[in-house]
């Protein structure tokens, strides 16, 4: 079958202070497939993307449409050019309901007046159905978790009638159902001739879904083709280059006694019933214990009660034997519980501040002299987690803003490693991540 090219990316350069994202990439994207853009934290996925979106402009090349040179000064620009875009970070507005997230900036009006709401509900229970959710239009997005979020940014850009669809990590929080409903959506825009990009770190879903892959390597493209014939060998090849990487090793050793038990925790959920129905559990030192469930189940719940973030949370909770009696979050990480959130973008980060801010963030105690902050320390123990997580930066003074997402996503590990935790919880701690690092 044929895949007309819709739009193309020639010398593409993209600089940022201290790092060049693109090396004069050349893209084309195909029509009525999926073309899956692949490479390692930092490689430039994300930067190529927002240059098509109209979020960044290139340093240096051009981008054509139809033959012609475009230019994109605004999201709004590109959307005008049939381009919509779900972000790897979540961009809705927590105070504002689905609808209104869904149709912000283009709201239904009536009569050109005042806006229609009756209409948007109505729309976005449509969007819900063909993902096969049921969440409320009317909801508060703030309320909803991370993966639902996911869907509400995948109806959104579905309500815009793109020809082009670029998902930036539109899984990375969705279960495998949630996965394969998506996956038919695609199918169906595909069939509708719709050109879509999609960038994750999954490769067996890459493999499974792509029509045309591209691979991206420190900025530059190492390998572009039709996916048919690519293997999991193939792209890794491409990703980090001939020289293999390690990759985690299992080492058995032995456990050792209980470190933490869980009693009986019951966390109300608001409008009645259970959030953590009568949970308990008992871990010991050396011990991963797996905590697994649909999206809405409870585990995130559970972990923000053993943090101390539900202070109406029942049961008893125990490091090494002893009750763990301090109530606040700071009280818990002192006993050594720390937690890798969920939503690094509200929980794990201040977006502001620097990358060694936010790293030292819960454990500034350590670097703290009698009237000031060592911080030579402080810069010293950043550098080291930096290269033990091989964290992609140009300079630790950078906000934490300018990383990429996976980078960001190190930064939020090491934040929580450096309190040296007795107990480690980690909420879907691998979002984002690639291969590599994940050992
Ligand atoms: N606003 C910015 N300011 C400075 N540097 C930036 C900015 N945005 C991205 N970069 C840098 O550009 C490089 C490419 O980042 P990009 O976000 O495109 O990576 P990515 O391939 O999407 O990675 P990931 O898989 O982690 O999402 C990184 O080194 C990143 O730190
Ligand atoms: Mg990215």
């Amino acid at each position: 079958m044929d895949h007309p090219i819709g739009l193309q990316i020639r010398g593409g350069t993209k600089v940022y202070p201290g790092t060049r994202a693109l090396k004069s990439v050349d893209f084309d994207l195909r029509m009525g497939a999926v073309n899956v853009l692949v490479g390692e934290n930092g490689a430039g996925k994300s930067t190529m993307m927002k240059v098509i979106a109209g979020v960044e402009r290139l340093t240096e090349g051009t981008v054509l449409m139809d033959g012609h040179e475009v230019q994109f000064n605004s999201t709004d620009d590109a959307a005008r050019h049939g381009i919509g875009i779900v972000f790897q970070e979540l961009n809705l507005f927590p105070n504002m309901t689905v609808a209104e997230n869904i149709f912000i900036t283009r709201e239904k009006t009536r009569f050109g007046v005042d806006i229609d709401r009756s209409a948007q509900r109505a729309a976005t229970r449509a969007l819900m159905q063909r993902l096969e959710h049921d969440i409320d239009p009317d909801t508060p997005v703030g309320t909803l978790r991370v993966g639902q979020q996911q869907i509400v940014e995948i109806a959104k850009s579905l309500s815009q009638n793109a020809r082009i669809l670029i998902l930036d990590e539109p899984t990375s929080a969705l279960s495998a159902a949630e996965v394969e409903i998506l996956f038919r959506v695609i199918a169906d825009l595909k069939r509708d001739g719709v050109g879509i990009v999609y960038i994750s770190h999954r490769l067996e879903e890459l493999i499974r879904i792509g029509d045309y892959i591209t691979v991206l390597r420190d900025g530059a493209i190492t390998g572009a083709r039709s996916m048919e014939g690519v293997d999991v060998p193939w792209i890794v090849r491409n990703m980090i280059g001939e020289a293999s990487k390690d990759f985690a090793k299992t080492e058995h050793h032995p456990y050792g006694p209980e470190i933490f038990r869980a009693e009986d925790i019951c966390l109300p959920r608001i409008g009645g019933g259970l959030a953590v129905d009568h949970v308990s559990l008992s871990l010991r030192a050396g011990e991963i214990l797996g905590v697994y469930g649909l999206m809405g189940a409870g585990r995130t719940e559970f972990l923000e009660c053993v943090m101390g973030r539900h202070d109406h949370a029942r049961g008893q909770f125990f490091v090494e034997g002893t009750p763990l009696r301090e109530k606040d979050v700071a009280g818990r990480i002192a006993r050594g519980i720390a937690l890798i959130p969920e939503d690094r973008k509200n929980d794990g980060l201040v977006q502001m501040l620097a990358i060694r801010e936010n790293m030292t963030l819960s454990s500034l105690g350590d670097f703290t002299r009698i009237f000031h902050m060592d911080l030579a320390a402080e810069r010293s123990r950043v550098a080291d987690f930096v290269k033990r997580l091989v964290v992609k930066i140009a300079s630790m003074e950078n906000p934490v803003s300018s990383l990429s997402g996976g980078n960001q996503q190190k930064v939020v590990i090491g934040k929580a490693l450096m309190t040296k935790p007795k107990i480690l919880l980690m909420d879907e701690p691998s979002r984002g991540i690639d291969i590599g690092a994940k050992a």
